[in-house]
């Protein structure tokens, strides 16, 4: 469903309604995503809350010192493994606008003895938070899910430094790939599926928020199979998928790209 078929309003209530209650199950999704180095050091509350798409720290560059925003840190994974990186001398501001979410991710920080991890409640269209505070932002399968994904990018170069650095992962689609039966179902847009853009489309929205030196590091296939790993795509959905999408297309349903840009 595309948003401008569904209100901005109505995609917010359905992404805030899967994530809230989602439920720890996906250490999968992190033993899919992530190396077992990277995972090294966080704890099994966070690890059993992946929800992101590809690993981009492993392309990020991230230096002792950085200040470091995790857009939509959900159970905070990847806030941990940026922590650890940044050291005790950086910090790691973990933005989401769920206070679940919040709450999980300062209870893995502590788990880890990790005390750089600083949650923020906020929306990423609206980060409450400096103009260039930031030397780099990251983000995990979040960019998807908001109805308007170029005030998000907007903002995410707003709150960067002259010359810091983005690194994302997110799902791209060929949205005439998918059926409208899939494209209007609320949870395939709460999966980071039915609201993705085309890869071209995301790099654009980049470049109109002001981003140089885009750079596509990574592109991972989602399979059907894959999706069926997170809680957000209940059976049904799955079936649909199954029934619904060519065969030939089912180990491909999406692609995970991981970019590189940076703020002039
Ligand atoms: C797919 S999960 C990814 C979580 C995390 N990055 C990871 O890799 O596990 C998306 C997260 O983004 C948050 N989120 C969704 N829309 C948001 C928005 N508009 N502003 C801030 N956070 C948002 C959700 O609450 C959820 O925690």
């Amino acid at each position: 469903m595309s948003s401008d078929l569904m209100p901005t309003e109505a995609i917010k209530r359905i992404v805030r309604d899967a994530y809230r209650n989602v439920p720890p199950t996906t250490e999968a999704v992190a033993r899919r995503i992530y190396s077992p180095e990277a995972l090294a050091g966080v704890p099994m509350s966070a690890i059993c809350r992946s929800l992101g798409v590809a690993d981009h720290l492993s392309w990020a560059t991230i230096e002792p010192g950085d200040t470091v925003l995790d857009v939509g840190c959900g159970g905070g994974i990847d806030s941990i493994i940026a922590a650890h990186r940044a050291g005790p001398s950086g910090r790691v501001i973990a933005l989401d606008f769920l206070p679940e979410m919040l709450e999980r991710t300062a209870q893995a920080a502590r788990l880890a003895g990790v005390e750089t991890v600083e949650p923020l409640l906020g929306e990423m269209e609206g980060i409450p938070l400096p103009d260039a505070s930031v030397d780099l932002v990251i983000s995990n399968g979040v960019i998807n899910l908001s109805a308007r994904k170029g005030r998000a990018m907007a903002e995410c170069a707003r709150v960067l430094r002259p010359g810091g650095r983005l690194c994302v992962s997110d799902l791209t689609v060929d949205q005439d790939h998918l059926p409208p039966e899939i494209v209007t179902q609320p949870a395939a847009w709460a999966g980071c599926v039915a609201g993705a853009l085309s890869e071209e489309g995301f790099l654009h929205k980049l470049d109109r928020a002001g981003f140089r030196d885009i750079e596509v590091v990574s592109h991972e296939p989602l399979s059907i199979d894959d999706c069926s790993l997170y809680p957000l795509f209940p059976e049904h959905v799955i079936d649909l998928m199954r029934r619904l999408i060519p065969p030939e297309r089912h180990p491909q349903v999406a692609i995970a790209i991981v970019v590189r840009a940076s703020r002039p």
